[in-house]
């Protein structure tokens, strides 16, 4: 499992030879501009909620790529609405697809539209593939229900935002990282804006002093597990 980070929350992840972006926000992004929005390839779009921070790129690549779009159901009917091939998850529920399992969990957060379309309840990503396991929590506040995945997934890797202001922030996610026992962290959802802009030396030693190890990536940088 190939996993490069797109600046923000975006991910792209390849697995069973299947191509994966999730929460695509690029064009928005003024640290991703080195990013060429046309060359990313997608079969499938994960959002996990609708905030313009997750969504602003969906519409361009789905119709490029014709990707089926999968969130929560409000989010999924809201693209299937406009056209676009998805698949309708809620809180809880698993589906097998063809490069491995997608289980949609509990995020404490908002999800609208920037229409204002209300955008169902926001959620994270447990993902198996390839005999790896991860984690995207998506935009949250640290939660007790963290504890819930490790009883059903033995995670490599938990992808969790530090920013703070909007989520969790350094010290909550070193907290979610005990609850879904997993030491190897990539932190996302930093730096974009003002309001969460992190001291990465900080951060990673706060990661550090508690033995786990925290990986902040370039933009466009990937990491193979
Ligand atoms: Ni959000
Ligand atoms: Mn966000």
């Amino acid at each position: 499992m190939k996993i490069t980070f797109y600046g923000h929350a975006c991910l792209g992840i390849e697995v069973n030879d299947v191509s994966i972006l999730v929460d695509p926000f690029i064009s928005g992004n003024p640290k991703a501009a080195h990013i060429d929005l046309n060359s990313l390839k997608a079969d499938f779009i994960l959002l996990t909620h609708a905030h313009q921070d997750h969504t602003l790129d969906v519409e361009a690549i789905a119709k490029r790529t014709d990707a089926i779009i999968v969130s929560n159901y409000e989010v999924a009917e809201y693209y299937g609405n406009k056209g676009y091939s998805f698949h309708p998850m809620n809180h809880g529920g698993s589906w097998d697809f063809e490069f491995g399992t997608v289980k949609y969990v509990n995020a404490i957060h908002t999800s609208s539209f920037p229409d204002g379309t209300y955008g169902g309840q926001p959620g994270g990503f447990v993902i198996e593939g390839e005999r790896k396991n991860i984690y995207i929590a998506g935009d949250t506040a640290l939660t007790m229900d963290m504890k819930l995945i490790p009883m059903r997934t033995k995670l490599d890797l938990a992808i969790l935002p530090i920013g703070s202001n909007f989520t969790m922030d350094v010290e909550d996610a070193i907290i979610a990282s005990d609850f879904v026992q997993c030491d190897k962290i990539l932190g996302y959802h930093y730096d974009t804006f003002g309001y969460i802009e992190i001291n990465h030396d900080e951060a990673k030693r706060k990661f550090f002093d508690k033995n786990k190890d925290l990986m902040l990536l370039e933009i466009g940088e990937s990491i193979e597990l």
